[in-house]
């Protein structure tokens, strides 16, 4: 199985345009963000195998035999079937998961066993095979939130910046290095249960959501037109159509039903610092993306995240187009990181 400690880390990741649309068959377009998650892995000499995911404060140890004994039902089967309803319980007696009190940690934890017993036991960890990497993913996003568009799994595999629709997959040519504000609102929410809510509601009022989802579709593929613009020349007024996307794209969400008062405050008080926001992923609460266009004053910047942190939200800066998922060298990390991950 492992010879040594594995450091894998996957980037950040938000949806610029076409959440919930891309489920329905629509365009996304998704980036990647340097603001990485790691996963560290350990092999110990007793035979037992530690687990640490420390940005969700996730640590936990198995004997490696006692996984090996489990049954063969989760081995690689070559196609990508959702988990069985049996496999998903014995792995949350595996990993110590109470019943009907799956936190997003357990989930976390109950993806990796899951994919940990398809890939490490046939000593298949694929190593440059992006491709498989992404599938994997996939069937690690299927344990988390059952019915996936699998647009987050392949921006965090390829990185970048990229198009997603119905499964295919085009990178964005040279997209601009946008600076954007990532907030945190820690309002938790299911992204299982607002897809369903967006279905639901598209059931109800097919005349209605339908041209809704459509119109989501048309603000990702001009956004994509701009952003090919802004890979020649970036200007202002590209920046200036930008924000107009996002205020519009946000309009929309909340007509799906996918907004939340914690979003709206995000949206507002960004807004009076003349910035614009719209959430990204699910809704509900979650995350939400604001941009920030090159003619901002630096002091302007850091008076909106301080108004954001001052609504209790965690506020980070970064830009999009960050690499994807990456083996490290224990010894390249920087020190935060590696005393993160237990002192390597
Ligand atoms: O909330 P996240 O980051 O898992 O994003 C969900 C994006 C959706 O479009 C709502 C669902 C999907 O599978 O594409």
């Amino acid at each position: 199985m492992l010879s040594g400690v594995l450091v894998v880390s996957a980037p950040g990741k938000v949806i610029l345009h076409g959440e919930h649309a891309v489920v329905h068959g629509k365009v996304a377009l998704a980036v990647a963000l340097n603001l990485r998650t790691f996963l560290r892995l350990e092999p110990h000499s007793n035979g037992k195998v530690t687990l640490n995911l420390p940005n969700i404060c996730t640590k936990q140890t198995w004997d490696v035999t006692s996984l090996q004994l489990l049954d063969t039902s989760f081995l690689d089967q070559g196609d990508i079937p959702a988990p069985t309803a049996e496999q998903v319980e014995k792995l949350k007696e595996v990993a110590g998961v109470p019943q009907n009190r799956a936190v997003p940690e357990h989930l976390a934890v109950l993806a990796f066993l899951y994919l940990y017993l398809a890939i490490c036991r046939k000593q298949r960890w694929p190593k440059e095979d992006l491709e498989l990497i992404n599938q994997w993913a996939f069937r690690g996003e299927r344990v988390i939130h059952g019915n996936p568009s699998g647009v987050d799994n392949a921006i965090s595999t390829w990185g970048g910046a990229l198009r997603y629709q119905q499964g295919k997959i085009s990178s964005l040519n040279s997209p601009p290095a946008l600076q954007i504000l990532l907030t945190n609102t820690k309002v938790p929410r299911s992204t299982k249960a607002l897809v369903a809510g967006v279905r639901n509601r598209l059931i109800k009022f097919p005349e209605i959501v339908s041209p809704v989802l459509t119109s989501i579709d048309a603000i990702s593929r001009e956004c994509e037109r701009v952003l090919g613009e802004m890979a020649a020349a970036p200007a202002l007024e590209q920046y200036l159509i930008l924000e107009e996307l996002i205020d519009m794209n946000q309009y929309l969400l909340n007509a799906l039903g996918v907004g939340h008062t914690s979003l709206d405050q995000l949206c507002q008080v960004a807004g009076a610092h003349g910035l614009h926001s719209k959430l990204t992923g699910a809704g509900g609460g979650g995350c939400g993306i604001t941009l920030l266009r090159p003619d901002l004053e630096r002091a302007e910047v850091e008076a909106a995240k301080q108004a954001l942190t001052g609504c209790g939200f965690n506020c980070w800066e970064t830009s999009i187009g960050a690499p994807g998922v990456s083996i490290h060298l224990a010894t390249s990390l920087h020190d935060p990181i590696s005393q993160a991950l237990g002192g390597l």
